[in-house]
């Protein structure tokens, strides 16, 4: 049995991937299967915490809702974004989990009906994209402001090289993004992606880079691991 160490923390977690529209049945989309935000929902559910599962779109089967875990749907990175921030800001969230794929970019124009071929021509549509916002560091951004609290984790997947590895490539990110925590996927190997197991490193923001840990198992294993490092904050 798990400890209740997060009795009474809100936890959103996000998982999943976002999915951009074209026109009514096209969209952009990743490969993002969910499992290991569901991972992480689960293992907070079981630790007290109460939690909200904000999810795009997933692979595997929801986990049924409970008194401790509520289920949201969203579909595109704007949903996501105001879901997130509502969660944060309104339903005053004690922690935030963006294990979500998010669309770094979307078609400019959606259209309103199926973009349909010329059969007589060989041309093909081009597809302007535009930016969507960064969900976390728009989350780090209104925390500076003071309109939310939530202990931030994100997520990364990296590939390491013999001149830089994975934890080094994940430092940067964890300055950039500004968030509290940052799990590191190591990405490339067989392993992470649409699999039940997963090797990361878990970074905080001010550490020494002595004081990382790694984390190669399931990926219930990493949630836990998580779990114990959000605990330790409070
Ligand atoms: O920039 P990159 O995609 O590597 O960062 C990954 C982290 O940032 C994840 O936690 C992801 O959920 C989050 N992210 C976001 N909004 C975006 C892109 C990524 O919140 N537009």
């Amino acid at each position: 049995t798990e400890p209740a160490d997060l009795t009474g923390k809100k936890i959103v977690v996000t998982a999943g991937g976002t999915r951009e529209a074209l026109d009514p049945v096209r969209y952009l989309g990743n490969r993002s299967s969910g499992k290991q935000g569901l991972a992480i929902a689960l293992a907070a559910a079981d630790r007290g915490a109460d939690v909200h599962l904000i999810l795009a779109h997933t692979e595997v089967p929801d986990p049924d809702e409970t008194e401790k875990l509520r289920i949201s749907r969203v579909s595109s990175a704007l949903e996501l974004l105001e879901a997130t921030e509502r969660a944060a800001i309104e339903d005053r969230a004690d922690v935030v989990v963006m294990t979500a794929a998010v669309a770094d970019f979307r078609p400019r124009d959606l259209s309103e009906t199926k973009i349909k071929k010329d059969p007589e021509a060989q041309d093909a549509p081009t597809i302007d994209l535009v930016r969507n916002p960064d969900i976390l560091k728009t989350l780090v951004r209104k925390k500076s402001e003071g309109k939310h609290q939530a202990f931030l984790v994100g997520f990364a997947a990296e590939t390491g090289s013999p001149e830089q590895s994975v934890a080094e490539l994940g430092r940067l990110k964890l300055e950039s993004k500004g968030c509290d925590v940052l799990v590191v996927n190591e990405v490339g190997t067989d392993l992470v992606f649409g699999k039940d197991r997963t090797a990361a490193t878990l970074l905080t923001r001010g550490a020494e880079p002595g004081e990382e840990s790694e984390v190669r198992g399931t990926k219930a294993d990493l949630a836990r691991r998580l779990m114990t490092r959000i605990a330790s904050h409070f």
